[in-house]
């Protein structure tokens, strides 16, 4: 195991009614906030209502940036980062997905740079100082209300990036998982997806022995496996949407990550189709993980696959390494298509043709040099074309 620095300071305030603490979140960091959010889910449930009413009662204004996208633009970004230029804003407070808090830590870490955000997006220029952030989360997906990374997408460039800063996980972060209830079938499904992937990422890894960060991942995918179902079919069953928002922030807060050295292949491979068109990145991860594992399958890498097929899916031990490794495959294939009603490949979300293949391939492959199995431009076609 790899040393590390276990450090995770988000105070999370987990459970029902637990938005009664965001005053006190919010005033340890200042009483001016900028508050982002998305396309109108949080007025609908009332949330929004709710959270204008604490900070009205609690000294606290409010400024506000709606209408962040799904896989949220640049365009927000700078946008956001004006607003907290003009009115001082003290706190940048997220509030909904993962586009909105992606969007949300973004601006906190650019509003102290002279320049367009794109440039901190690409890191051209490193923020010295970042906004203090809070979160309130409404879908259990992205891991972004306990983790230091944003992901930003400038449609002009054809890019969808991630940038990271120690200071840009939140400080504190609201989690009821009743506010999770409202979310569609297709978005709960994506969101289990979303957090299966992260374990995933961070399990394929030939990084010696780490009994603890594998078991614990091997615990929260069957948790995922347990649970992704039930939320799909009870979306108000609230132990199902608590399990799985909780096993979300834990499969991507770097608790798994930490005394091993990871490079995400899948992640890397969906942000390009997410970057040429607009998917939804849960289900493109669902779409391209069996593709990538029955790519890098190999003698090398045959003993993970066995581990993962009979620690998570409970395929017989006894059974030829390569018939565990290739049932499990199928089984999480099986889980994602007919279990959780993700489509099956890329035609059936609209991509037909490989146009954009050979620069997306070109893109993804370039930081994937040092993933579990090294990906090549080719390698990364071929998966694409697998997905077909
Ligand atoms: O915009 P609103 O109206 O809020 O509606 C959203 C949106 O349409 C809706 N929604 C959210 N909470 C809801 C709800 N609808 C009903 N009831 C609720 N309680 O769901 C839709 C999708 O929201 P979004 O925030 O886009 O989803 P998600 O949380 O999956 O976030 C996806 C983004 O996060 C990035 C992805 O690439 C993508 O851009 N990621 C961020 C990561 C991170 N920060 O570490 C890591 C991930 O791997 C990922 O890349
Ligand atoms: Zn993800």
């Amino acid at each position: 195991m790899q040393n590390f620095v276990y450090s995770i300071p988000t105070t999370v305030y987990f459970g029902k009614g637990q938005i009664e603490n965001l005053p006190k979140a919010i005033k340890a960091y200042g009483s001016k906030v900028l508050m982002v959010y998305g396309g109108g889910s949080i007025k609908k449930s009332g949330l929004y209502d709710t959270i204008m009413g604490l900070c009205k009662d609690n000294g606290i204004s409010v400024v506000e940036l709606s209408g962040v996208d799904p896989n949220p633009r640049v365009e927000s970004v700078n946008e956001g980062v004006r607003l907290c230029r003009e009115n001082g804003v003290e706190v940048v407070l997220g509030v909904g997905g993962g586009s909105s808090l992606d969007c949300a830590k973004t601006i906190a870490a650019c509003v102290d740079c002279d320049c367009d955000a794109w440039d901190v997006v690409t890191k051209k220029v490193v923020p010295e100082k970042i906004l203090p952030v809070v979160t309130v989360l409404t879908l259990a997906a992205t891991g972004s209300e306990m983790d230091t990374f944003a992901v930003i997408s400038n449609m002009k460039e054809g890019e969808k990036l991630g940038v990271g800063y120690p200071d840009m996980r939140p400080k504190a972060s609201i989690m009821d998982p009743t506010y999770t209830f409202s979310v569609s079938k297709y978005q709960t499904a994506s969101g289990t997806a979303d957090i299966m992937s992260h374990l995933m990422e961070t399990y394929f890894t030939m990084d010696g022995d780490t009994a603890v960060q594998d078991g614990i991942i091997e615990g929260l995918l069957k948790v995922c496996i347990k649970y992704g179902p039930i939320a799909l079919a009870k979306p108000d069953d609230y132990d199902a949407r608590a399990n799985l928002m909780w096993a979300g922030s834990l499969a991507i807060n770097d608790l798994t990550r930490w005394g091993k050295a990871t490079t995400w292949s899948c992640h890397s491979m969906e942000h390009q189709l997410s970057a040429y068109y607009d998917v939804t990145h849960g289900v493109g991860l669902a779409i391209l993980t069996p593709a990538w594992m029955e790519h890098i399958l190999s003698d090398k890498t045959l003993p993970k696959f066995v581990d993962f097929g009979v620690n998570v899916w409970g395929i017989d031990k006894n059974l030829d390494a390569y018939e565990i490794a290739h049932k499990a495959i199928d089984m999480l294939r099986d889980f994602f298509t007919n279990t959780m009603g993700i489509a099956k490949d890329l035609p059936e979300i609209g991509i037909k043709d490989e146009e954009n293949f050979d620069i997306m391939a070109e893109k993804a492959a370039k930081g994937l040099k040092t993933a579990f199995v090294p990906l090549s431009k080719e390698d990364v076609i071929a998966i694409y074309r697998a997905c077909k």
